[in-house]
């Protein structure tokens, strides 16, 4: 494409095309090299089940992951984390882990990992393995030993209480999948923690042996080339000592239990204790930290970076989901909050948990734009961006429609109130071919139907797609210092529907305005840049069908609906 004249530009009325992109050369130099790589990094969640299928068993693999790194390092992604691969009886499909230090037969074998850790880090990605700390599978050999008696050497790494009375559990501590978190052992008549499913013990992390064998997994993997770990429900490490029953409140959950507050066993201060003993294993092997940390604000959010920042360098934010809809001023308030906290913000938009946000924002009608208006968000906010695979195609959710299709154990579960999320789990979506390309057996999960038209390979070929607007921005972002480390300055904190900032560095100041709305909004990028000569401005990045019109000291784009508009201003 060719470079616009900026000074054209803002002098003259001017159509700019659909999609354009200018001026990614940075001339600025290069990047803040002071920084730690993952505050530059871009990663990418792939759920391993999904991703790609090298043997036709219908499930992705180790194998598969590897063929598709090239399309990874072209997508401009600079870290992938795998969700669980290890052996296990897939109950919880990998979260219920019964042995840290191999990979699942279904998977592939360790060799095939060190092969992928070696191609990935040939192509300048880093590989982040799913570390599921709070709990294991019920086969695990840990907790095979800690039920066989009252006597175990192991008993006591797990949890494990006397009844209230006959038939009635410790405590009134409710599972995150339905029911009791107790459950009853006949053998040695105890009751057994689980916060999840009956199949995933919790770890009684009190146990100082518990704690130095899930040290010794980091170092292991260390070994086998592995740069971090996101931890897995790490807000669940330690329960109260004395177990007290969680303050009821009114009214049914999905699964039509009480309503509770998880006071006595989420978020305990020990937690953060043992986060800092283990930041300091992980920094001796240089990996880092990302955290699946679940708050209810965002003072709870900063707590989990360490008086010393000196806990996990990237806590993800999941406030970030509850922003309702297509909402300028949500997003606003979101971010703003994130950035309050003064630590290095992890936006979470999608993952293998939560609806995929084309779906959650999607209005229907113009799911695509409203794909890259996320996008241009997105990517260009302060922080470390985590992609789920696939968003950078679109792809929707595909949820079940009758229970008996339902995989996830939370949808069989929590039917029909809660579907489950196999919906945001199927086959990532590759050609226009059979299952998408993604196996030529019979997928574990149905593709969703839109693959026809929302492939890599159909998307690449389309200049106005999802994935070259995704390519175009990554590029962009991995270019640009004030993207990289500039500082988030508010536009217009009163705009109903257009969400606007600066991203500033010494080097560069960027400008973004997003429109929110359906319909076309005007937006003075004079007011937005404090008068910075308008004639040195070029748009790096746009999606909209843009007049500008000056009239006297206003330069007024009409920005069209759901456009992104990404401007560099020199000064
Ligand atoms: C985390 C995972 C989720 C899993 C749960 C239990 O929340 O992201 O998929 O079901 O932990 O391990």
């Amino acid at each position: 494409m060719m470079p616009m004249s900026s000074g054209r530009f803002f002098t003259s009325r001017l159509v700019v095309s659909a999609l354009l992109m200018l001026c990614f050369a940075s001339p600025l130099g290069a990047q803040d090299k002071s920084q730690p790589w993952w505050r530059h990094a871009v990663f990418y969640e792939i759920y391993p089940r999904s991703f790609a299928d090298s043997n036709n068993d219908g499930l992705g693999d180790l194998r598969g992951i590897t063929s598709k790194l090239d399309y990874l390092h072209t997508l401009g992604v600079d870290a992938i984390w795998i969700s669980p691969c290890y052996p296990s009886p897939q109950f919880d499909f990998g979260y219920d882990v019964a042995d840290y230090e191999n990979i699942d037969p279904m998977y592939g074998k360790l060799a095939d990992f060190d092969v992928l850790a070696r191609e990935a880090h040939k192509r300048g990605i880093r590989v982040i393995m799913d570390f599921v700390v709070n709990h294991t599978s019920h086969q695990h050999p840990w907790f095979l030993e800690s039920k066989s008696s009252r006597n175990s050497p192991r008993r006591d790494w797990y949890i494990w209480r006397d009844g209230k009375g006959p038939g009635q559990p410790p405590n009134n501590w409710e599972s995150s999948f339905g029911g009791s978190a107790w459950t009853l052992d006949p053998t040695t008549g105890q009751y057994y923690y689980h916060y999840f499913e009956v199949q995933q013990p919790d770890l009684n992390w009190r146990n100082p042996a518990v704690e130095e064998a899930m040290f010794d997994v980091t170092r292991f993997w260390h070994k086998h080339g592995v740069d971090g770990f996101r931890l897995d429900a790490v807000d669940l490490l330690y329960e109260d000592p004395d177990l007290k029953d969680n303050p009821v409140l009114p009214g049914k959950n999905e699964f039509g239990d009480p309503k509770m507050t998880n006071k006595y066993n989420d978020n305990l201060p020990q937690v953060h204790d043992e986060l800092q003993r283990l930041r300091k294993v992980t920094d001796a092997n240089g990996q880092v930290l990302i955290g699946e940390t679940w708050t209810d604000n965002i003072d709870e959010l900063k707590a989990y970076y360490g008086p010393h920042q000196d806990e996990i360098q990237l806590p993800m934010d999941f406030l970030f989901t509850t922003v309702d809809k297509r909402s300028a001023p949500g997003f606003r308030k979101q971010i703003g909050l994130a950035e309050s906290s003064g630590g290095w913000p992890v936006f979470v938009i999608s993952n293998h948990d939560i609806v995929r946000s084309y779906t959650r924002y999607g209005d229907g009608q113009n799911n695509d734009q409203i794909a890259k208006l996320m996008a241009g968000m997105y990517l260009t906010l302060r922080g470390t961006p985590i992609l789920y695979y696939g968003e950078e195609l679109g792809m929707e959710n595909h949820d079940p429609v009758r229970k008996e299709d339902v995989k996830d154990p939370l949808g069989q579960q929590g039917w029909p109130e809660q579907k489950g999320r196999d919906g945001e789990r199927t086959p990532m979506q590759w050609t226009s071919g059979a299952n998408a390309g993604f196996t030529q057996g019979t997928p574990w999960l149905p593709v969703d139907p839109a693959y026809s038209t929302h492939n890599v390979a159909f998307e690449s070929k389309d200049t106005d797609s999802i994935l070259n607007f995704y390519r175009l921005l990554l590029a962009m972002r991995h270019r640009s210092p004030a993207l990289l480390d500039g500082d988030y300055i508010p536009v217009d904190q009163d705009d109903p529907n257009i969400l606007a900032y600066l991203r500033r560095s010494g080097k560069e100041t960027i400008l973004v305005a997003l429109n929110f709305s359906s319909s076309s909004q005007p937006f003075d990028i004079g007011q937005a840049t404090h008068g910075v000569s308008r004639a040195k401005s070029s748009v790096l990045l746009t999606t909209s069908s843009t007049d500008v019109t000056v009239k006297g000291d206003k330069h007024t784009i009409l920005l069209s609906p759901y456009a992104v508009f990404i401007a560099r201003i020199t000064p």
